[in-house]
């Protein structure tokens, strides 16, 4: 058995910003209602025809993780890319991001459907690819365009999403190093099917005329539903890997739980009675961007210097399904 640490990470947020300020303007709300039920202020909205598709920024997201990794594009062996926004339905995204980033050497490339879960889902995978010896170096990403799939007239749903992209390598790490993933834990409760989807475009209901009429091709949710399912959840997922990990919840140097709403991260922080300053929270700045949200906060919190070297640190993720899942990793 090998052990996998995480050796690059990498992030990119579109160019454009979206204030509550802004959708005022588009919806019936206000600034102050979206802050205090959400805690986001603002959110990014991609330019998908001029270098920010779901793949451009994907792409941008992998070479900077790339880069602090120092690998190249010849020694990435897979890609697990979680999004349910791909650029198209086919070919799936991570083939379009291999292309993207001048990978050659046709690695193992593919698409992850998890929703918000993904990129803690693709961590887990790619941990066991390495952990078993099979592959040296994986890109885990993920990415979305969450902007394409928002009923822009719905005020429940489009004051919370916004768009962006997260990567991180997963690298063999040396027998003695510190660095390493200590555990993971996935799961899904498909009871929950029904309070967070897109009803029409799948095979079961291709896209008719009518549906786009009555925008049945829009993310609808029944929030107060999801937010009972986010807490319970993540926070079962949180006590059940710190106990696999023989861990009390202060243990734990960084907390990064999935990013959909201030109250949840609180909510969560209050009954795992975490010390103050332990949660990383980019909601505020970033919105929900989905399987984006924990890749692109791992990436600010190692890059500012608050995650340092041989630091341990919980993600902790829920998405539509309901899928859920957490990692513990000394970085
Ligand atoms: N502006 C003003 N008023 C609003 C808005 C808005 N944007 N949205 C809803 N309201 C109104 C409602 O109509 C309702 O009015 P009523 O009492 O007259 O009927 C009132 O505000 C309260 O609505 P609730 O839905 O009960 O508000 P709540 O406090 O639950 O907040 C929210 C709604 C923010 C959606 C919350 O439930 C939430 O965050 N849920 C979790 C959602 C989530 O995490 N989704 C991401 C899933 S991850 C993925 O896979 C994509």
């Amino acid at each position: 058995m090998y052990k996998s640490k995480i050796t690059g990470t990498g992030s990119y947020l579109p160019k454009k910003i979206m204030t509550n300020e802004d959708l005022s303007k588009i919806v019936e709300t206000s600034s102050e209602w979206i802050l205090e039920r959400t805690g986001i202020e603002t959110r990014y909205i991609a330019d998908t025809k001029n270098g920010e598709s779901n793949s451009d920024m994907a792409a941008i997201a992998c070479k900077k993780a790339m880069d602090m990794a120092g690998v190249e594009a010849k020694d990435i062996e897979m890609i697990v890319f979680g999004t349910c926004t791909p650029d198209r339905r086919l070919p799936h995204a991570s083939a379009e991001l291999q292309r993207k980033l001048g990978i050659e050497n046709e690695c193992a490339c593919f698409d992850l459907g998890a929703a918000c879960s993904g990129f803690v889902y693709g961590m887990t995978i790619a941990d066991n690819f390495i952990k078993t010896g099979t592959y040296k170096n994986i890109l885990v990403v993920g990415a979305e365009v969450l902007s394409s799939i928002v009923d822009w007239s719905d005020r429940g749903t489009c004051i919370l999403f916004g768009d962006g992209a997260g990567a991180v390598v997963l690298g063999r790490a040396d027998e003695n190093e510190t660095s390493e993933v200590l555990g993971a834990t996935l799961g899904c409760d498909g009871s929950g099917t029904e309070y967070l989807k897109i009803e029409t475009g799948g095979s079961s209901s291709p896209l008719t005329h009518e549906d786009i009429d009555a925008k049945n091709n829009f993310i609808q949710m029944e929030g107060r539903t999801v937010f009972k399912y986010a807490t319970r959840t993540m926070i079962g997922n949180a006590m059940k890997l710190l106990d696999q990990s023989k861990m009390e919840p202060n243990d734990v140097d960084w907390y990064i739980p999935h990013q959909a709403n201030i109250r949840i991260i609180e909510y969560i922080a209050k009954k795992l009675r975490l010390q103050d300053g332990k949660c990383v929270v980019t909601v505020n700045k970033y919105g929900n961007n989905s399987s984006a949200t924990i890749p692109i906060a791992i990436d600010e919190a190692i890059r500012d210097g608050r995650i340092k070297r041989g630091q341990t640190v919980m993600l902790d993720a829920f998405g539509a399904g309901v899928t859920t899942g957490a990692v513990l990793f000394r970085f």
